[in-house]
């Protein structure tokens, strides 16, 4: 998810239990001309692995060498974003256009399964308009130009996230398509991901919204786990999440990011309402980090506990270390 699946998202996903996790969204035109924040997106870490990496873009030879960069960055999986509502992105003819451009968006399918050795998978929406049916036709195409598996997010572009997603239309697309497919929309409970994965006949669920600032839901839909984690254990992940996201983004742009997932992970009765508004109020991260072990003292002794499981970070592939063609750079 943009603006939300940075690489401490993507890990405390792992340790709660998701089977695969993904990158943000990366723009393959910001990584042909190395653009050093799209080149930021390709930071991997030991312990996120197997990972996607989602790249999205609209000309099939720069999306094939945006797929080589994220294999060398470390991708166990290329995913190709064919679902993007935001206007920024389909006006270049990216995201979820390429569900009205069947001809290109397999021609872009089939440039990068023959440019990386990694399964190569798709995200996709049901079509542009309400009610389209528009992934019925393209999806078995994809798989014909290469596509290993396929994600259905069953809500049309014009939709964004209102309504629910249709997974009656995602049963009929399994049916379709011949490959594993992925479901995603509204899979916030082990409940619904029971149902839909027993109605749909799809090999997985993904979840999206569910896990913002509750990695408990992946517990709770991996293990049928349902218990409600303490004040100290929220404080504790959030405190660990702001850490390594200021390690990732930096101060500066790390503060304002955050701000969103203060009351994700505070909502939900488990801290009072005026807490989060102080928090987001805050100027710096540290403050942040303060002010929430004076809310929960004992939360010190979870963070140690959980700073002490994180790997090396020698064994991050940074991106220094990374193949120098991918800065163009010699
Ligand atoms: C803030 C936000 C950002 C998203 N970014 C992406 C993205 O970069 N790539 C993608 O394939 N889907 C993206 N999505 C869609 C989700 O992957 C998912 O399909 C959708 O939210 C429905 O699932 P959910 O109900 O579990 O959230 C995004 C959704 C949200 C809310």
């Amino acid at each position: 998810m943009a603006g939300v699946s940075v690489q401490a998202f993507r890990r405390q996903g792992r340790r709660y239990g998701a089977g695969l996790v993904c990158s943000e969204m990366v723009s393959c035109a910001g990584l042909e001309h190395k653009n050093e924040r799209t080149l930021g997106y390709l930071r991997v870490a030991s312990d996120e692995h197997p990972l996607a990496i989602q790249i999205f873009g609209s000309d099939p030879s720069a999306m094939a060498e945006a797929a080589r960069m994220v294999v060398a960055a470390g991708a166990d999986i290329v995913d190709i974003n064919f679902g993007c509502p935001v206007r920024k992105v389909t006006k270049t003819g990216a995201g979820a256009t390429l569900l009205d451009d069947p001809e290109r968006a397999c021609a872009i399918v089939g440039a990068v399964a023959s440019a990386v050795g990694v399964p190569v998978s798709v995200k996709m929406r049901r079509g542009l308009e309400d009610g389209s049916r528009a992934c019925l036709e393209v999806g078995p195409r994809l798989v014909e130009a290469g596509a290993a598996t396929l994600t259905l997010h069953p809500r049309s572009a014009r939709q964004m996230y209102t309504g629910e997603a249709d997974h009656v239309l995602t049963a009929e697309f399994v049916e379709l398509v011949g490959v594993p497919v992925i479901a995603s929309g509204d899979i916030t409970s082990r409940a619904k991901a029971q149902s839909v994965l027993a109605t749909t006949g799809a090999a997985a669920v993904m979840v999206g919204r569910g896990a913002q600032g509750n990695p408990w839901a992946l517990r709770e839909i991996v293990d049928g786990d349902s218990a409600q984690p303490t004040r100290e254990e929220v404080a504790a992940e959030l405190i660990l999440f702001v850490r390594e996201t200021v390690r990732e983004l930096g101060e500066r742009r790390a503060s304002g990011f955050l701000k969103k997932f203060y009351g994700w992970y505070l909502g939900r009765g488990r801290f009072p309402k005026p807490f989060k508004q102080e928090l987001v109020q805050l100027e710096t991260t540290d403050e942040v980090v303060t002010r929430l072990f004076a809310a929960a003292p004992d939360a010190a002794h979870i963070v140690e506990r959980l700073e002490a499981e994180l790997p090396d970070p020698a064994d991050e592939i940074l991106l220094d270390s990374m193949p120098i063609s991918i800065y163009g750079g010699g």
